[in-house]
């Protein structure tokens, strides 16, 4: 709780957790839905997705597989690093990308165009958020949870230099310099 009286002064709150879960649920019955016995495979990206897979994957109920990837983006020239591979064979599955969020979307359509030469046989997003307003890439996202402004935001899975992926809650900073300043205290309070 200290955690959270210190991050209002300088973020504003986005979602509260029930929001977020209630959602989750939803998109979780459309996943099922959607995949029942076609035993998809859910690739994970890293770091940001994970707070949200693991509510949203043990809200689809049917047969899948996970996995995780890491990639890192360099500038808007598409240009990916891979930091950690798929372990899974993704030849004719069906796979769904879980991302925490689409912002200019580079990303999401690198990581798109790799699935596919992979040979699976269908590639599908699920994104919690969508920062649709800073859309460069046109990259389809087949199921999403919110659109969002383009406000930068922490928590539930979204990092500031590392920070805050662990609040239940999603917030919007107001002032990243009074971040800045304010990031040792809060620090602490999450230590303490
Ligand atoms: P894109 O390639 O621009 O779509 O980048 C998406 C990635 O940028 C996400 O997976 C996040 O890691 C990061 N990102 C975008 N917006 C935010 C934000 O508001 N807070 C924290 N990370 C963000």
């Amino acid at each position: 709780m200290i955690l959270v009286a210190d991050l209002e002064t300088v973020a504003t709150l986005v979602l509260e957790e029930a929001d977020i879960q209630s959602r989750i649920a939803e998109m979780g019955d459309a996943l099922t839905r959607d995949f029942y016995q076609r035993d998809p495979v859910f690739v994970v990206m890293l770091s940001g997705s994970v707070p949200f897979a693991a509510d949203l994957l043990r809200c689809v109920k049917t047969t899948c597989e996970i996995d995780f990837m890491g990639l890192n983006r360099f500038g808007e020239s598409g240009r990916v690093g891979v930091t950690l591979d798929t372990s899974t064979p993704l030849f004719d599955r069906h796979v769904v990308i879980v991302e925490d969020i689409v912002d200019t979307g580079l990303t999401l359509k690198v990581l798109r165009t790799m699935m596919l030469d992979r040979g699976a046989q269908s590639v599908s997003t699920v994104a919690l958020l969508d920062k649709h307003r800073r859309r460069m890439a046109d990259v389809p996202i087949e199921y999403r949870g919110f659109e969002v402004g383009d406000e930068f935001l922490v928590g539930y899975g979204l990092d500031w230099k590392g920070k805050f992926r662990n609040l239940r809650s999603l917030w919007a900073v107001l002032d990243l310099d009074l971040l800045e300043q304010q990031a040792g205290v809060m620090g602490r309070a999450v230590a303490g």
